[in-house]
Order: C-alpha cells, then sequence, then structure tokens
C-alpha cells in the first residue's frame, strides 16, 4: 500500500498488504504506521548498512542469510542476527496478518490445530500463555518442525526459528510481535489484551497455506 520511508541498498522494506488503519480497532492505525514506517525500516536500513563491508550479500534471500548465519563473517553475524531478523520477521508478521473477518479458520485447518493442540481452545491458550511470558522484547511462533508436528515457542529480541543456533527449529507459520512497540499506543501494559486482540485480525488462510507447503 506503501512504499518506504527509509531504505536503500538490497534489503528493501515490503509493501504492508493492507492500509495502515485495516486491523483497527484490534491494531491501530497510528501503531501500524510507526511499526512499519520506522521500526521495520529501521531494521532493513540497518541491515543494509552492516553488509556494506560485503555488498556480495546484499544478493542473497534473506532466509539463506539468516538460516546460514553461522557461515557469514565474524564481524556481521551479531548485525544480521539482530537486524536481519527484525527485518525478516516483520515482513513475515505482516503476511499472516488480515482484517478482521477476512479469513476465517477453515474446518480444514481447525482439525489440524485440533490434531495438533486438542482443541482451538487450547491451542489459542498455549498460545497466549507463551507470548505472555515471554520475557521483554521478542516473539511468539507456531511452527511446523521437521516431522510435520505444529509447535509453539518464544525466541527472544529478533531471533526467529530459522536461525541455526536455536535450539527448537522449524517453518513459521505464524507469528506474534511482543516487542513494547507493537502495543504500547494502545494497550500500555496489558500485553494479554493484545494478545487476546490478534486472534481477530489473523490471516489464517494464509496460516493454512504455510502448514500445507
Ligand atoms: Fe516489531
Amino acid at each position: 500500500m506503501t512504499s518506504s520511508l527509509l531504505c536503500f541498498g538490497q534489503y528493501k522494506l515490503p509493501n504492508l498488504p493492507f492500509k495502515y488503519n485495516a486491523l483497527e480497532p484490534y491494531i491501530d492505525s497510528t501503531t501500524m504506521y510507526i511499526h512499519y514506517n520506522f521500526h521495520h525500516a529501521a531494521y532493513a536500513s540497518n541491515l543494509n548498512k552492516a553488509l556494506e563491508k560485503y555488498p556480495e550479500f546484499y544478493k542473497k534471500d534473506i532466509l539463506e542469510l539468516i538460516q546460514d548465519m553461522d557461515v557469514l563473517p565474524a564481524d556481521i553475524q551479531t548485525a544480521v542476527r539482530n537486524y536481519g531478523g527484525g527485518y525478516y520477521n516483520h515482513s513475515f508478521f505482516w503476511t499472516i496478518l488480515a482484517p478482521a473477518g477476512s479469513a476465517n479458520m477453515s474446518p480444514k485447518l481447525e482439525k489440524i490445530l485440533i490434531d495438533n493442540f486438542g482443541s482451538i481452545d487450547a491451542f489459542k491458550a498455549d498460545f497466549e500463555k507463551a507470548a505472555a511470558n515471554r520475557f521483554g522484547s521478542g516473539w511468539a511462533w507456531l511452527i511446523k518442525d521437521d516431522s510435520g508436528k505444529l509447535r509453539i515457542i518464544t525466541t527472544p529480541n529478533q531471533d526467529n526459528p530459522l536461525m541455526p543456533m536455536l535450539k527448537i527449529k522449524g517453518t513459521p507459520v505464524l507469528t506474534l510481535d511482543v516487542w513494547e512497540h507493537a502495543y504500547y499506543l494502545k494497550y500500555q501494559n496489558k500485553r494479554m489484551a493484545y494478545i487476546k486482540a490478534f486472534w481477530n485480525v489473523v490471516n489464517w488462510t494464509e496460516v493454512e497455506r504455510l502448514i500445507g507447503k
């Protein structure tokens, strides 16, 4: 919907797949604007700056850059972990959000979640608990592991389940940003209210597609 205000180099801010106010009242327009144009854009900008000494890495897909982080030059590994992680995590987050009511859970997806977690309520309760208990800043994830099982994990800072140093890895199929910048304007210290509101704006069609990949 809008283009980047702050980007240069190879890694560009992806277009938001919805308008800033599309997730109201659950995620407010001002938060969405700041989150995308300043926080996400800063991760892209800082990642590009970190790679200036090694411009050959601008050619890599961001997933490849993150997954192969341990073979990068030592002096940029931390920057790629933090800024590359932030760049990827936010790019992914936007794709699993949608205006309320526009992408409901299908019976097929409900069955998948029930098979993995016992019930939809149990799945949501487990995810909410994980997201609420992530100390400090980080992310909650639903991932598909190598055996095809769905698991709920959290990561600190801008880490994600694709990074080589993580003990539990898998393909992300859903995520929630629980950094305070994602909710503080509207929800202040009430992280759980933000987490529960999130269920209204999940793009379940995309989650189901990712699980099926
Ligand atoms: Fe964020």
